[in-house]
């Protein structure tokens, strides 16, 4: 687990720095962020960032990339592609976890208010640690595995129904924003698979080339790895990539009940 811990909310001062709007500025929008930084022993903290939006991209990220770049370098957050592939930009906006690089600015009302994934140890900022997540990733071996020798010289081969199967899984990122907003999750993480692990897990159950599927459902069979989910939902209401995890867990159910007989 992570090294470092999140106080809780209760001790977050509502006020920190306020950093104005450039002069002339013709259209100022405010930006009130997470802060806490493991060194300096503060309590955490929100500052506030007026930017002018005609001078700022139109995604939540392009705000925080100006903040950085021109206004506080020591802001912490992570990105990569700006596009919605890699995941990393995964944080809580306006009250929703999202991806900043995907959430345009405008669809805010009023100021935008930003914090780290909730329910997640905080390494600094907007970082929240993942080893957790990974490690749960790790177990469930997201990876296709066989018995059978592959067909000599060739590839093993799906039809398109096969590999219609896949689809509204493979396009998982791992931004972990849907396990973060299940309360079943921020309760039980330490023994529930959380709705992203489980979507992964059932990737490879549905993967007409995996030959570990019983293995894989014996790994799973547990009272707490998957029967934590409640069907509450959020998971596939906040997914950005419009996923439903839920619908991947009861998938799950229902092998290991058509297993059971
Ligand atoms: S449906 Fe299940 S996994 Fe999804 S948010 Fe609800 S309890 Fe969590
Ligand atoms: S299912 Fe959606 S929200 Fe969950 S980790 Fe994958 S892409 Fe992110
Ligand atoms: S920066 Fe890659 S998903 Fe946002």
């Amino acid at each position: 687990m992570a090294e470092f811990s999140l106080p809780p909310n209760s001790v977050i001062k509502a006020t920190g720095k306020s950093y104005p709007a450039p002069a002339g500025s013709s259209r100022t929008k405010n930006f009130k962020i997470y802060r806490w930084n493991p060194d300096d022993r503060q309590n955490p903290r929100y500052d506030t960032y007026a930017l002018d939006l005609d001078a700022t991209g139109p995604m939540v990220l392009d705000a925080l990339i100006k903040i950085k770049n021109e206004v506080d370098p020591t802001l912490t957050f992570r990105r990569s592609c700006r596009e919605g592939i890699c995941g990393s930009c995964s944080m809580n906006i306006d009250g929703s976890n999202t991806l900043a690089c995907t959430k345009p600015i405008d669809e805010v009302k009023g100021e935008v208010v930003i914090t780290p994934l909730p329910h997640m140890e905080v390494i600094k900022d907007l970082v929240p640690d993942f080893k957790h997540f990974y490690a749960q990733y790790a177990s469930i071996k997201p990876w296709l595995q066989t018995v059978t020798a592959a067909p000599s010289g060739e590839e093993r081969l799906q039809s398109p129904e096969q590999r219609e199967e896949l689809d509204g899984l493979y396009e998982c990122i791992l931004c972990a924003c849907c396990s973060t907003a299940c309360p079943s999750y921020w309760w039980n993480s330490d023994k529930f698979l959380g709705p992203a692990i489980l979507l992964q897990a059932y990737r490879w159950l549905a993967d007409s080339r995996d030959e570990m599927t019983g293995e894989r459902l014996d790994a799973l069979e547990d009272p707490f790895r998957v029967y934590r989910c409640h069907t509450i939902m959020n998971c596939a209401n906040v997914c950005p990539k419009g996923l439903n995890p839920a619908k991947a867990i009861a998938e799950i159910k229902l092998m290991m009940l058509e297993r059971a007989g």
